[in-house]
């Protein structure tokens, strides 16, 4: 909408400019034009002056003429007459005439009517011994003429005679006929008595806005106006008469009449509408341009805040979707500590349950011991009763060693049981899988297993935790005892492989893993459902726990059974620090 009253002011403004730019520039070439119409006029009227001058003279000249005085002498008119023909002739005169006081025509050089002249004021007026002039249609030649009469003086200086020569005003006119521009001369009474346009000839100005009209028919369009000092005309007088022209006007006095021109305005009109066109185009080009370059210059700013608002819209996204991620970290967080709570809480599960599970072992393993002890105590007893002090001595010993023994498993036990979080670090592979047999030991001594397992000679260094590597042997032994329940051989191998990492793996002579894709996840099992085996939860809190020391375990079968393999890290320095 602003746009269009923009282009609609800028219209405006241009339009005003370019009527400014067509009337100063049609001043300006009228100017010009009136100029040169005023040199034409002049150089008309002089020359009509001039010519009618030369009748003139000739009419002073002729009347003073010798042959005229004895025109009462037989032959003298004839003569006379042969006179003034030839002066016509020479002169181009429409006739030569002398009438004597009473207006007589007494020799005429064409016109044998030999009328009379009294009474025209031309004649009076030479009669009064002035030079009379008169112009008119001339009656037996129908023509328009000039009439310039001369005295003639008598020897006693009184006016005795009157010559008159009729100019031919169309002969004079001929030259001219149709030269541009047109050319008017008007007499006193406002007739229009020549001009180079004859169509317009005794057309007649009978005062008031009409202008000239034609004598007979119908009036002819006519307006007049004012530009300036000069008189603009409108009209519609034929194929040779312009339609717009300037009116100049320049007085004859001599002759009795005014000069006027009629000049084609077209060349003035055609200048100032093409200086306004020019002025018009160049202010529209240049218009077009600044409306361009400033489009232009709005689309890209259009454009530019649809991009910021864009960029804004995305930034404000992104930080929401940022918050939200954060929010979403923290709950993971949150999650994971849960998790890990959870896992601790069921890594002390698994704990409790191992330890359930071993414990008639453990009872009896203590109890054994325990009997033994009180057996050795009584025979020490008695051996003292008796004075064998050696004996007795022996036997102290058997009662150190037997507590000795009970101790390692109570304080394996303990360690076991404890539930706190243990730092990873330096863990000898052998003494971790030593003390897992230990606590096993019960159990394989009871379901009667054979255990192959030869400790190499120097501890292995691994990377771990030791209860924690502790409970997963404890694990692995315990799912080969059970799975090997009801089988004929009964045999587990453990055997540890150094490569550039530790490999620990323990092989039963049991039936093998069913499903070895699912052994890993929780509560996955095949025990007997109720019984008290059977959680499903000991081979995935092994992994999780080998996997928390960077290492990785794998159950697979074999010809003869399930093989289990745990991967450590080596223990390094640099992992210490
Ligand atoms: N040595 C093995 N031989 C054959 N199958 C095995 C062996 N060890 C584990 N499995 C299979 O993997 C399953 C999962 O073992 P996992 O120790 O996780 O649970 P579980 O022993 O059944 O119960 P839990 O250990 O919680 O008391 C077992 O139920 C068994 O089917
Ligand atoms: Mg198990």
């Amino acid at each position: 909408m602003r746009r269009l009253w923009i282009i609609v002011g800028f219209g405006f403004l241009v339009s005003l400019l370019a009527t400014g730019v067509w009337t100063y520039g049609y001043r300006q070439a009228v100017g010009q034009l009136a100029e040169r119409a005023e040199a034409d006029l002049k150089l008309a009227s002089d020359r009509l002056s001039a010519q009618l001058q030369r009748y003139q003279e000739t009419a002073v000249l002729m009347a003073e003429h010798p042959a005229l005085e004895y025109l009462d002498l037989p032959g003298g008119r004839d003569a006379a007459r042969d006179l003034l023909l030839d002066v016509a002739d020479k002169t181009s005169a429409l006739d030569v005439m002398y009438a004597d006081r009473t207006g007589r025509v007494l020799v005429s050089a064409r016109d044998p009517s030999l009328q009379t002249l009294s009474g025209a004021p031309y004649f009076e007026r030479a009669l009064q011994g002035a030079l009379g002039s008169d112009h008119g249609v001339i009656a037996p030649f129908d023509q328009r003429a000039f009439y310039y009469a001369a005295p003639d003086f008598g020897p006693d200086g009184k006016v005795r005679g009157v010559l008159v020569v009729v100019v031919d005003i169309d002969n004079t006119e001929f030259d001219w006929r149709g030269s541009s521009p047109a050319v008017l001369f008007v007499d006193e009474a406002g007739e229009v008595f020549m001009s180079n346009r004859p169509e317009l000839l005794f057309w007649r100005r009978d005062g008031g806005d009409a202008g000239l009209q034609p004598a007979k028919g119908p009036p002819r369009a006519f307006d007049t106006d004012l530009l300036g000092s000069f008189e603009i005309w409108t009209l519609d007088w034929g194929p040779y008469l312009p339609r717009h022209a300037l009116h100049l006007v320049q007085d004859l006095p001599v002759i009795g009449m005014s000069g006027e021109v009629v000049v084609d305005l077209a060349p003035a009109r055609r200048l100032a509408w093409l200086q306004a066109a020019a002025v018009a185009a160049i202010c529209l080009a240049f218009g077009a341009l600044l409306f361009l370059a400033t489009e232009r210059r709005r689309t890209l700013a259009e454009a530019n805040a649809v991009l910021e608002s864009r960029v804004a819209e995305r930034t404000q996204a992104l930080s929401e979707a940022n918050t939200q991620l954060r929010r979403e970290v923290v709950e993971r967080q949150d999650a994971e500590a849960a998790l890990k709570r959870a896992q601790a809480e069921l890594v002390q599960a698994g704990k409790l349950s191992a330890l359930g599970q071993m414990s008639a072992g453990i009872s009896h393993e203590l109890n054994q011991p325990l009997m033994a002890i009180q057996q050795f105590a009584d025979n020490g007893a008695a051996f003292l009763d008796r004075g064998k002090s050696e004996k007795a001595g022996e036997n102290l010993g058997r009662i150190a060693q037997m507590a000795k023994r009970m101790a390692r498993i109570i304080k394996n036990l303990r360690a076991f049981a404890r539930n706190e979080s243990e730092p990873m670090g330096r863990v000898d592979l052998v003494q971790v899988i030593e003390t897992a047999v230990d606590l096993s030991a019960a159990r394989l001594t009871h379901d009667g297993v054979a255990l192959d397992w030869a400790p190499p000679s120097a501890p292995v260094p691994a990377w771990g935790g030791e209860v924690r590597l502790v409970q997963v042997f404890v694990n692995l032994i315990n799912n080969a005892v059970d799975a090997m329940a009801g089988r004929k051989l009964r045999r587990i191998s453990i055997r540890i492989e150094e490569s550039d990492k530790l490999t620990v793996t323990i092989r039963d002579t049991g039936p093998g893993i069913e499903d070895p894709e699912k052994i890993f996840e929780p509560f996955y099992s095949t025990k007997a459902v109720g019984s008290s085996e059977g959680m499903g939860l000991g081979l995935s809190i092994s992994y999780g726990l080998v996997q928390s020391f960077g290492g990785n375990i794998r159950g697979a079968n074999t010809d003869s059974g399930a093989m289990f393999t745990v991967e450590l890290d080596r223990f390094t320095e640099e992992k210490a620090a």
